[in-house]
């Protein structure tokens, strides 16, 4: 019998058990809002919005086609109730993954009834992520997220806004979006994240997804990313690699969302662990758990089954999680106790 320290378990048959995974402290920090709608919260929503609904099999999408679909469910939601409901549960989610805390990403543009009331949606969010947390559930930080489509004064509105607003709730400026079908878009949006930035507003930003290396250098060098959102594809260019280790960027990497959408055959074909083994930061995340179906805890699992990881790595890989989200210090600062108390 091994003991903790030397790494128990490592590639053992049934190891890591879902119950280890659940009591491991850590945090999510990149999944999106408008991934979380399960396909029964989808046909209560088309039945309360009178619309008929539709299939909602993600299999074999692509990423536009992906997107495509958020844009359908999250027009679904109209009301204030139905916005707190949405926020409670994602906040209940997390909890039954063991999360200690959750960066979460919404992006206004997939939201059509709320364009032109976006402070009534972030207070909807608020309502039901204070009753979670009333309710013992976990925090909840919000990014609020450009798409690549967008244009640069689109992007100056939405950061003016957010530094008018400059709600408890808002932690971090994101962009998500499609950069294969968008172009090279890292100069459009650079005056808008170098004001987010001068304003002391987080960044977090997709980029090495559907962009390879050379949009994860942009989302460095002009969108100021303190964090970047998959990232993955850096992998592509070894000095790239090599910085991200130097500078210790997080990659908040979600490996069943880039197998589900075609970035990579299978798990074992996907790069996070050679840049793990390369000295990158790298975190397990869902990206769009309930329409992916899969979970925090279901990600993990089969990630360390994938590449054998032992309980030292998981360990690793739940402080970057930590480390790399935009929680308050002290909250930072219990997880990372309860993580060195965590037992495997
Ligand atoms: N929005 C939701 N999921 C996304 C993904 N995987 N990539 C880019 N934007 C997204
Ligand atoms: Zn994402």
């Amino acid at each position: 019998m091994t003991s903790p320290l030397s790494g128990r378990g490592a590639g053992g048959e049934g190891w890591p058990s879902a119950e280890t995974i659940t009591r491991l402290p850590k945090a999510e920090v990149h999944v999106h809002l408008e991934g979380c709608f399960e396909p029964s919260d989808v046909e209560q929503l088309a039945q309360e919005a009178g619309e008929s609904t539709r299939p909602t099999d993600v299999t074999g999408m692509d990423l536009s086609q992906f997107l495509e679909l958020l844009d359908w469910t999250c027009s679904l939601v109209r009301t204030p109730e139905q916005v707190a409901r949405a926020a409670y549960a994602f906040a209940e989610r997390e909890a039954r993954s063991g999360v200690g805390y959750a960066d979460l990403i919404f992006n206004p543009t997939h939201w059509p009834a709320w364009r032109h009331r976006l402070d009534a949606f972030v207070e909807a969010l608020d309502v039901g992520f204070r009753e979670a947390e009333e309710d013992g559930l976990p925090p909840v930080g919000l990014c609020v997220s450009l798409l690549r489509q967008q244009t640069a004064s689109e992007a100056i509105e939405l950061v003016d806004w957010l530094l008018e607003f400059r709600h408890p709730r808002i932690v971090a400026l994101s962009i998500d979006g499609n950069e294969a079908a968008a172009g090279r878009t890292g100069p459009r949006f650079s005056a808008a994240f170098r004001k987010a930035a001068d304003a002391n507003l987080h960044r977090t930003v997709h980029a090495g997804e559907s962009s390879g290396a050379e949009g994860v250098r942009d989302a460095l060098e002009l969108l100021f990313a303190e964090r970047i959102d998959h990232g993955i594809r850096a992998i592509e260019e070894a000095d790239l690699v090599a910085e991200l280790a130097e500078r210790q960027i997080p990659l908040d990497v979600c490996p069943g969302s880039n197998v589900q959408l075609g970035l990579y055959p299978d798990r074992s074909s996907h790069p996070l662990d050679s840049l793990r083994r390369a000295g990158v930061p790298v975190s397990i995340n869902t990206d769009d758990p309930a329409l992916m179906r899969h979970s925090l805890v279901s990600e993990y699992a089969a990630t360390a089954t994938t590449y054998s990881w032992d309980s030292t790595v998981l360990r690793d890989v739940a402080r970057t999680s930590i480390g790399a989200s935009f929680c308050d210090p002290d909250l930072r600062a219990r997880l990372l106790t309860a993580l060195d108390a965590w037992t495997p």
